[in-house]
């Protein structure tokens, strides 16, 4: 049995799911009743209810498991109190490994949301489990709630500069990834890059203009607008003040790491964004 934390999130959904299709047992840990349902629609073993910032809900959580796959809250204001649960719980149940799904290069403090990351990484290499690291690049499927407006007005809009590369990976790569490392004792004890290759705005723009048959150009987001139209949406302020710290990052850096080593758990190519473009176009039934 495989207990996934977060299960319902964007992560989650597909990590849960890759598992499911390869025949694991999987104990899906979500927060709220509400998420139960859609956990328990990708057929799950157990599914159970539970917040990481309370030690005893983890306990139980992993009670039983032989390894944990642990996705954190995003931009979560008690990420090394999450952390240090999951362990104590890993280290409670006496699970085989803990994976970790991680962020892209944990040693930038300038993002606070991956800096608190590394502190928990720390934890994760002195708690004695077996574990494996994953450093995450962003998904390339983040763009999906805003497709259907970016292909009708023509412009594909972020808050950070449209020239910024960015190592954009598919989460269905992550995904095939994951079950590979948690079927592997091989990648015991290891810390990987799952990213894909870099890619800006612009590039962007460039490659949905030919997938969608119609001009769409890239555009810089103010980022107060964002943080307005994040509030009216309901971030936190905790979620306001990591992203008001993130662009400009972005801005300045991009977030680019190396697509190797998921080449190589993949035995082929990372999915680029082109073939993302055409799948979502295909899957959406739009385009030229
Ligand atoms: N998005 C990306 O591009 C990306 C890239 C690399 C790594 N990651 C990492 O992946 C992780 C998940 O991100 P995501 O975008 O998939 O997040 P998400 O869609 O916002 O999902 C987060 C889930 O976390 C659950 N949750 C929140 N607080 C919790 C708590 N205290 N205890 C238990 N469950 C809690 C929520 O459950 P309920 O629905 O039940 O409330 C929610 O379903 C983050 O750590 C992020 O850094 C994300």
């Amino acid at each position: 049995m495989i207990l996934v934390t977060c299960a319902a999130g964007k992560t989650g959904k597909a990590i849960v799911d890759a598992l499911v299709k390869t025949g694991q047992d999987v104990r899906a840990m979500v927060r709220s009743d509400r998420s139960l349902e859609s956990v328990r629609a990708a057929g799950v073993a157990e599914a159970i209810t539970g917040d990481l910032a309370f030690a005893e809900d983890v306990l139980r959580a992993a009670d039983g498991v032989d390894a944990v796959y642990y996705i954190a809250p995003n931009m979560d204001p008690n990420e090394r109190l999450n952390g240090d649960n999951i362990i104590a719980a890993c280290q409670s149940a006496n699970v085989a490994r803990l994976v970790f799904h991680s962020v892209l290069h944990t040693q930038i403090e300038a993002l606070p949301h991956h800096w608190e990351r590394h502190f928990v990484e720390q934890s994760i290499l002195n708690s004695k489990l077996s574990f494996t690291i994953l450093q995450v690049g962003s998904y390339m499927q983040n763009m999906l709630p805003a497709w259907e407006k970016m292909a009708e007005t023509g412009v594909h809009r972020m808050a950070y500069d449209i020239d910024a590369p960015m190592s954009l990976v598919d989460l269905d790569d992550v995904s095939e990834a994951a079950v590979k490392i948690l079927a592997d004792d091989g990648f015991a004890n290891g810390m990987f890059e799952i990213a894909g290759p870099a890619i800006s705005l612009n590039q962007k723009a460039a490659i949905l203009s030919s997938v969608l048959g119609k001009e769409i150009v890239a555009e810089k987001e103010a980022l107060d607008a964002f943080l307005d139209h994040g509030r009216a949406l309901g971030f936190s302020d905790f979620t306001l003040a990591t992203m008001a710290k993130m662009f400009p990052y972005y801005d300045k850096h991009g977030l680019v790491g190396s697509n190797k080593a998921l080449g190589w758990i993949l035995g082929r190519a990372p999915t680029d964004f082109e073939t993302f473009a055409r799948r979502t176009v295909a899957g959406l039934g739009q385009g030229s």
